[in-house]
C-alpha cells in the first residue's frame, strides 16, 4: 500500500523529471475480457483526458465501456478535489457504488483523480469505504494494468505517489471527439495559490518537450482531427522547468505552423503573459482569438494574500494588451469570500469586471482545502455574505455575457461542428472564440468548419444557419 502523503505533496526539488514509455504486458491484454466498465469524471479538462488515457488503457486490456454503472463490473470515479461540492458529490456516488455492490458483490470499484492524492480522503476511505478495492493517483495511471491484474487476484490496491512526478509518453488515448482533441503540454503546478489544491494532486510542474508535443500534433492532423487545446495549468509557464532554449511562445508558433486548423491553450496564468505570445496569437490566424484569463480578485490585498503575484494595475494592463487582438473573447475565474475579503475588496472585483465586461466568467466561492495556507486564515464573513456576494457578481457577469453576445446578432462566424445540439435536430459547435452556437445542418456537415449567419443570441448560446 501507498499512501498518498501532505508533506511529500509540497516539495519541490531540482531532481530531474523522468520520461517513461507506455508499456503494457501481453499477459494483462486479456484481462478484461467480457467485463464492462464504467468511468464517471469530475474536474477540469485535464481529468477529462486522463479519462480518455485510462478508457484506453482499459480497452487495451479488452474491457468494454458502457454507460449504465448498474451494467459494469468494473467502475472507477475520476475526481476533483477542487472544492468541497467536487468532494461531496463523489462521497454521493460512493454511496451509490455501495448500494449495488451489496447485490453484485463482484463489482470491482475505485477512486482515482485528485481525491485519490489527497491524505485525508484517503484516510476516510481506509476508515469508513474500505470496501472500495482501487485507489490510484494521478501519477499512477499508466501502471493501472497491474494494478488490476492484483485486484482481480484478490488483493485491495492502494497506490498513490505523493513524489513531484514523472511524465509518461505514449499513452494511448480514447478520445470524445473525431474533431477536437486535448494535447498536454505540461503537468502539474509550482505557483501555490494559497486556496489551491492542485500543485498537491498534481505534483510539480513539468513540461513535455516540444517534439514530443509536435509529433502528438502532427499525429492528431494526419487522423483527421481539425483543432487541438494546449492543456497545462499555467501555459504560460510552458518549459521553464526545462532546459531548453523555447518556451510557450516558441512552442505555440511551432504547433501553429503545423497547419491545424484551430489551436487553442488553456490555462494563462497572468504572470507569465509575453509580449512574444501575444504577436504570436495575432500572426497566426489558426491560433484562436479566445484567451481564459483568471482573475480570482480585483483586490490588490486580496490577490496578496491569494499569493497570485500580480496587481489589479498590472492585470488590467495586460488586459488591454490582450484586447488589441482582433475580435478577442476574453474569459476569466473569480473566487469571492476570500478569508477576510471586505466589501470594499469585493467592490474592487466588481470593478474590474465593470472595466474588462468579460465575455463569461466563471465564478466561485471560496472553499478551505485542507493543507493549503488559506485554509490556516481566519475567515469571518458568513456563507449568507457570500453568497449575496457571488449572486451581486453573477447579475453582472450574465449581463455582459450577454452584452459580448449580443455583437454577433447577424454576424457571419466560423464554427467547428463537432456533435448532435441537445436542441432538437440541429448540430453545435464553437465559434474560433469559443462561443457555442446550435445550427441547422444534417449530420453530413460533422466535423467540418462552416460559415454561420448567428439569427439569435443568448446570454450561453446563439443559433444559427449556414451561409454558402
Ligand atoms: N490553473 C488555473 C486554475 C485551475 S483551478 C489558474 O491558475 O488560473 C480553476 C479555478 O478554480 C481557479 O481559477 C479558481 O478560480 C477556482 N478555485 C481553485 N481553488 C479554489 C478554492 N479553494 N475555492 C474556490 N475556488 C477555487
Ligand atoms: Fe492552482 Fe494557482 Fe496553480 Fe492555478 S496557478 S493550479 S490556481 S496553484
Ligand atoms: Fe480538479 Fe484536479 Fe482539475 S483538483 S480542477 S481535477 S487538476
Amino acid at each position: 500500500m501507498q499512501k498518498p502523503c501532505l508533506k511529500e505533496a509540497k516539495v519541490r526539488t531540482n531532481s530531474v523529471v523522468k520520461t517513461r514509455d507506455y508499456h503494457i504486458d501481453d499477459s494483462l491484454k486479456t484481462l478484461g475480457k467480457n467485463k464492462k466498465y464504467f468511468i464517471r469524471t469530475y474536474g477540469c479538462q485535464m481529468n477529462e483526458h486522463d479519462t480518455e488515457n485510462i478508457k484506453a488503457i482499459l480497452e487495451d486490456m479488452s474491457f468494454t465501456e458502457t454507460d449504465e454503472m448498474e451494467n459494469a463490473d468494473l467502475i472507477l470515479l475520476n475526481t476533483c478535489a477542487i472544492r468541497e461540492n467536487a468532494h461531496n458529490k463523489v462521497f454521493g456516488m460512493i454511496g451509490r457504488i455501495k448500494h449495488l455492490k451489496e447485490t453484485k458483490p463482484n463489482i470491482i470499484a475505485g477512486i482515482c483523480g485528485c481525491m485519490a492524492q489527497e491524505e485525508v480522503v484517503v484516510d476516510e476511505i481506509l476508515n469508513k469505504y474500505n470496501w472500495l478495492n482501487l485507489v490510484f493517483g494521478t501519477h499512477n495511471i499508466d501502471n493501472l494494468p497491474n494494478l488490476l491484474q492484483k485486484v482481480y487476484a484478490g488483493e485491495k490496491q492502494i497506490e498513490v505517489y505523493s513524489i513531484e512526478g514523472d511524465i509518461t509518453e505514449n499513452m494511448p488515448a480514447k478520445r470524445d471527439s473525431k474533431y477536437k482533441a486535448w494535447v498536454n503540454i505540461m503537468y502539474g503546478c509550482d505557483k501555490f495559490c494559497t486556496y489551491c489544491i492542485v500543485p498537491y494532486t498534481r505534483g510539480k510542474q513539468r513540461s513535455r518537450t516540444m517534439n514530443d508535443i509536435i509529433k502528438e500534433v502532427m499525429d492528431l492532423k494526419s487522423q483527421g482531427y481539425k483543432e487541438v487545446t494546449l492543456l497545462g495549468q499555467n501555459v504560460n509557464a510552458y518549459g521553464k522547468d526545462l532546459d531548453a532554449d523555447y518556451d510557450m511562445s516558441d512552442l505555440l508558433e511551432a504547433v501553429a505552423e503545423t497547419g491545424i486548423e484551430r489551436v487553442r491553450f488553456i490555462t494563462s496564468h497572468p504572470w507569465d503573459f509575453t509580449d512574444k505570445m501575444i504577436d504570436v496569437i495575432k500572426n497566426h490566424d489558426n491560433v484562436m482569438p479566445y484567451i481564459h484569463l483568471p482573475l480570482q480578485s480585483g483586490s490588490d490585498r486580496i490577490l496578496k494574500l491569494m499569493g497570485r503575484r500580480y496587481t489589479k494595475e498590472s492585470y488590467l494592463k495586460l488586459f488591454n494588451k490582450l484586447k488589441e487582438i482582433p475580435n478577442v473573447s476574453i474569459t476569466t475565474d473569480i473566487i469571492v469570500g476570500f478569508p477576510g475579503e471586505t466589501r470594499e475588496d469585493f467592490e474592487e472585483t466588481l470593478d474590474v469586471v465593470n472595466t474588462c465586461k468579460y465575455d463569461s466568467a466563471f465564478t466561485f466561492i471560496f472553499s478551505s482545502r485542507e493543507g493549503t495556507p488559506a485554509a490556516k486564515m481566519k475567515d469571518d464573513i458568513s456563507l449568507k455574505e457570500k453568497e449575496d456576494r457571488l449572486h451581486e457578481l453573477n447579475v453582472l457577469v450574465n449581463k455582459y455575457a450577454k452584452e459580448a453576445n449580443d455583437k454577433y446578432l447577424n454576424k457571419e462566424v466560423l464554427v467547428l461542428l463537432e456533435g448532435k445540439s441537445n436542441k432538437g435536430d440541429n448540430l453545435m459547435g464553437y465559434t474560433e472564440t469559443m462561443k457555442l452556437v446550435n445550427v441547422k445542418a444534417s449530420e453530413e456537415y460533422l466535423g467540418q468548419i462552416v460559415k454561420v449567419k448567428i439569427t439569435e443570441v443568448k446570454t450561453w448560446s446563439m443559433d444559427g444557419v449556414i451561409v454558402k
